[in-house]
């Protein structure tokens, strides 16, 4: 296991598929991490003034149709994505000394998709997802305990269905790019663009 702070050795090999090797470097960033939030990867959206802004979510899954994590879609991140689905999403594994850029298209999950992630979600997630419109003013703090509450009590002895404004966007890659640090200082930048088929590997100065 790496040590916080301690960077690889690792050194540019060959032209891999860059969804099989987020997954590898996902799993094993995962599996040592100092974080309770091992997850978390920050996503990017452009809103309707052009201004961008980045905030953290669980990733969810990583296969070669994209990167998956699930919101309110009518936070103001769906409502970002709808104006604008071009998004980044950025992870930055401090214990392994890797960080990935990704740019892509956000496109919604279907709903069966939707409602396989809403069943992994605790109750009191469900139930908070209920009480909450997230992005919107609250008058008080106060506030959020009274919500809460009152959908407790709504969903009393009963399943708690997925909400209507509640999915997931996967964002399907246009280009991945991985950085290893070095502890000479000469990071390993590769960088994947998509093609027709297949990618294209490009090598960056740090
Ligand atoms: C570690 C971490 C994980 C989070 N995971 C999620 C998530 O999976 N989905 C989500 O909607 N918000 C998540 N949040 C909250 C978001 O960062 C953000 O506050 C919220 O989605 C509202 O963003 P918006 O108003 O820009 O839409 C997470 C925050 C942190 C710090």
């Amino acid at each position: 296991m790496l040590r916080p702070h301690q960077v690889s050795k690792r050194s540019h090999t060959a032209l891999q598929d860059p969804i099989q090797q987020f997954n590898q470097w996902w799993q094993a960033a995962v599996k040592d991490s100092p974080l309770r939030q091992k997850s978390a990867v920050c996503i990017s959206t452009i809103n309707k003034d052009g201004f961008p802004s980045g905030r953290y979510v669980d990733l969810k899954a990583v296969d070669k149709e994209g990167f998956v994590f699930c919101t309110y879609l009518d936070s103001d991140k769906g409502r970002d994505i709808v104006n604008n689905p071009k998004v980044a999403l950025t992870a930055w594994w401090d214990h392994m000394g890797y960080q990935v850029r990704v740019t892509g298209q956000a496109n919604a999950i279907d709903d069966v998709k939707a409602q396989s992630y809403w069943q992994t979600r605790g109750r009191d997630a469900q139930l908070t997802t209920h009480a909450f419109a997230q992005s919107r003013p609250l008058d008080s703090q106060a506030d959020l305990k009274s919500r809460f509450e009152a959908i407790s009590e709504a969903f009393r002895d009963k399943g708690v269905e997925k909400p209507q404004n509640w999915g997931g966007y996967c964002i399907a890659p246009q280009t991945i790019e991985f950085l290893t640090f070095q502890e000479n200082r000469l990071h390993l930048r590769e960088k994947y663009l998509r093609l027709a088929q297949g990618w294209q590997l490009q090598l960056l100065q740090p």
